[in-house]
């Protein structure tokens, strides 16, 4: 028999009510920073990670609003800024004169993928790029970087659901929890 995810699961951390919460927050911010643009509203969900938040957020977005899906990995070492990103799959839309850019994310570490995909979509040419992310973890900061958009700050925990992962599992846990470290030990242990 296949095994229940939330039995993986130390505490939640951020229940379904409070990232319902947050989605209509940043969304209020949204819908009012961007009420008088005249410009094609695009947001950008990373996968895998940001489809459920992105999803959420676009729910209580109150203009029209385009979605576009971009795959990225990004790689660096200590505090190099312009390192390799990795566009594994590109938005579709070609034509980004006149678009405000909204990347969404499920969660700021480094810091790295956002810091360069800005910098990726100046370089389009997009007219402007914000950024916004449901979790941030400050304190795993290699590079200097602030979401325009920030749901909330975390401690340095092994969190999963709401979109992210541990070995591609638990992004359907409808709320944000702190992974049993023997899940993860087991793993360590097999090598896998
Ligand atoms: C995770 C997360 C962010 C990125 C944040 O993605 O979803 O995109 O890492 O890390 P950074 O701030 O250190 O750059 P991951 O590469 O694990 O892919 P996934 O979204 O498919 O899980």
């Amino acid at each position: 028999m296949r095994k229940n995810i939330h039995d993986d699961i130390e505490r939640i951390l951020i229940s379904e009510e409070e990232v319902d919460a947050i989605a209509r927050r940043l969304a209020d911010q949204i819908n009012r920073d961007y009420a008088d643009s005249s410009r094609d509203l695009v947001l950008v969900c990373l996968l895998k990670g940001s489809i459920m938040f992105t999803a959420q957020l676009m729910r209580y977005i109150n203009m029209p609003v385009e979605v576009e899906f971009m795959k990225v990995s990004s790689y660096g070492s200590g505090t190099q800024t312009s390192g390799i990103i990795n566009v594994q799959l590109d938005i579709k839309r070609t034509d980004l004169g006149n678009v405000d850019v909204i990347i969404v994310e499920d969660i700021v570490d480094s810091g790295r993928t956002l810091t360069k995909l800005m910098a990726l979509f100046k370089e389009k040419g997009v007219s402007s790029v914000k950024t916004c992310s449901m979790l941030d973890k400050p304190s795993r900061r290699v590079v200097e970087f602030k979401p325009d958009y920030c749901g909330t700050e975390i401690p340095d925990l092994f969190v999963v659901g709401f979109g992210l992962d541990y070995a591609e599992r638990y992004r359907n846990l409808p709320y944000v929890g702190v992974l049993k470290p023997a899940v993860y030990e087991k793993a360590v242990k097999r090598n896998i």
